[in-house]
Formats: C-alpha cells, structure tokens, sequence
C-alpha cells in the first residue's frame, strides 16, 4: 500500500494503547526483514534509514540519498501492512531536504551540538518544507546518554524538560516528539530504568506523538509501563545489527565458506545464503519486538 502519514499510525496507537516500532534498517536485506517482520506479525510499522550513518563523512562511498528513499517507497508500495518512511537523526539540513525530495515521509533533525534556539530555528525550517509535500517531522528534545560497549562508559545525557518541551513544540509546530526520561542509545548488556513520573509530567503538557528511542536497551517492563502512559512509537536499532552480526558468526561457525559455492553463500537466498539466514534472523527479533509493543496484528484494525 502507499506510504501512510507516520501519525496517523501513531494516533491509531495511542487510541489502542501500544507503540508502533521504528526499526532502523541499514542495507536491502535488514530492510527487507522489518518488512517480514510487520507482514508475519500483522502489524503497522515505521521502517528507515539513519541519516548519521548514511551521511556519515568518512564513509568510503558517498551514499545517495534517492536510492534509499526509492527503496523505501517500493517495499512500502509492496507491503501488505501500513508503513511509514523516515530519515532518522539526520545532520546537516540539506540531506533532510535532500530525503524530502528522495520522498522520505518523515525526517529527524539531529540537534547534537546545537543549542535549543538554534534546535528551534532548523525545525521551523524543516516543518515547513515537510508540510509543503505531505511529510511530517519528528524532532528531539534533551540528549539520551550513550553506552560505549568498548570502554564500557556512559556519557552524560539531558533529560527532556516539560516546560521547555511545551515551548519548542508550540513554536516549531513539529509533528512527534522524542523524549530523554532515562533512556539510553546503544545500550547492550544492561538495561536502563525510565522515570516514569517524568513521562507522566511530559505526557500531560505535549499534545503530540511522543517517542523513545534508545529501545534496545530497555526493560521490558518499562517499555510496557512507558506505552501506557502514552509512549506510542518506539526506535530500536543496536538490537538488530547485534542480531545480523550474530547470524553472520553462527553462519561461520556452521559452514566453511571456502567450500562453498559463493553464489549459495550470498545470493541464491536458499539454506545456505548467509544473507538470507540474517534476514530471518532479524526478522524474529523484530517480531519479538512488536510483541512487547503490543503492535501485532493491528495491521488492519
Ligand atoms: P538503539 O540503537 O539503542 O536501539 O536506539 C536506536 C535509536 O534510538 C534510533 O533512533
């Protein structure tokens, strides 16, 4: 089916009481996977890109943005579950339009570095020329924390203040709102506890879609609790590459690829394509997922 307006999604969560999951794809066959994954489990999803990574500047290649928003576009097209399409956590502004124009129906700022005002007058920006085609925007306020597996660190974050949180929206006129209430990007190994009374604060003064991203890392119960009081989408992206990377290693544990005929190995998409085995992998913790988001079989409710 087309592409469906991310908060129509959201809103219908929020009426049913569970979150729509964004899972963060970074190649055909993890995006491929999500998509699976909503098919199997009848449920809406949100499925993208990450505008830091694909934007990154020291990647060995340039990536064009077009080819990502198309693929997007067609798997959505294809699908037979509702689906939205965003550039998550972009940079610089002229990839945001560039996703715009790329037909991309939802783009996120990153605000990493910029002060609140400058956050505010890039998002205003940003509304406007994703209003005047159709799509919407989602923006941050606070900074999660980040875990550094190697140094097993966490950097100091901000938690989102409802005050600030009630200006910003009201003067940027963005469409979802992703909150700092003790979650934490890239967490492996541990959880993270949320301040629910927080949330609760937030949820009275924001009349918009709000979001949690960092899911990888946390508590089951509190991603449970944190949808009941009002969280309807929420981001997982670490969860997933973990799982690829994992369905890679098992695959190499299993087969010795040099005895093996490389087109078996990447590319017939039969037992022994290695790809496809991570595909399905991904697919299974996407599903597991979106059971815990209460999302499954809401597809066409
Ligand atoms: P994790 O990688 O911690 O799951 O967070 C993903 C995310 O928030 C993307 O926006």
């Amino acid at each position: 089916m087309p592409l469906l307006s991310m908060t129509s999604l959201l809103r219908h969560a929020l009426d049913g009481g569970y979150a729509v999951g964004y899972f963060e794809a970074w190649n055909l066959e993890s995006l491929l996977a999500v998509k699976d994954a909503a098919e199997a489990a009848e449920s809406p999803v949100i499925i993208g890109f990450n505008g830091k990574f694909l934007g990154n500047r020291h990647r060995r290649v340039k990536e064009i943005i077009d080819h990502y928003g198309s693929l997007g576009r067609s798997v959505a097209e294809h699908a037979r579950v509702p689906i939205a399409l965003i550039l998550n956590e972009a940079y610089e502004p002229a990839l945001l339009q560039a996703a715009l124009d790329a037909g991309f129906n939802v783009v996120m700022h990153d605000h990493e570095g910029c002060s609140l005002e400058q956050s505010i007058q890039i998002n205003i920006s940003l509304v406007r020329a994703a209003h005047a085609v159709g799509a919407e925007v989602e923006a941050e306020l606070g900074e999660l924390p980040a875990w550094d597996i190697g140094e097993k660190k966490m950097s100091a974050g901000i938690a989102t203040d409802p005050g600030e949180a009630e200006r910003f929206v009201t003067m940027t006129g963005v469409d979802a709102l992703a909150v700092a209430v003790g979650n934490v990007h890239i967490l492996e190994g541990r959880k993270s506890r949320l301040d629910l009374d927080l949330l609760a604060q937030l949820r009275k003064r924001i009349r918009i879609p709000l979001v949690l991203h960092g899911g990888t890392g946390i508590e089951k119960d509190d991603l449970k609790a944190a949808i009941a009081a009002g969280i309807c989408k929420v981001n997982v992206g670490t969860a997933l590459r973990r799982t690829f990377i994992n369905s890679m290693k098992g695959y190499f544990q299993k087969h010795d690829a040099d005895i093996l005929d490389p087109g078996e190995v990447t590319s017939t998409g039969g037992e022994l394509d290695m790809l496809a085995a991570a595909r399905a992998d991904v697919a299974a913790e996407v599903v597991r997922l979106m059971r815990i988001f209460g999302s499954v079989k809401k597809a066409g409710a």
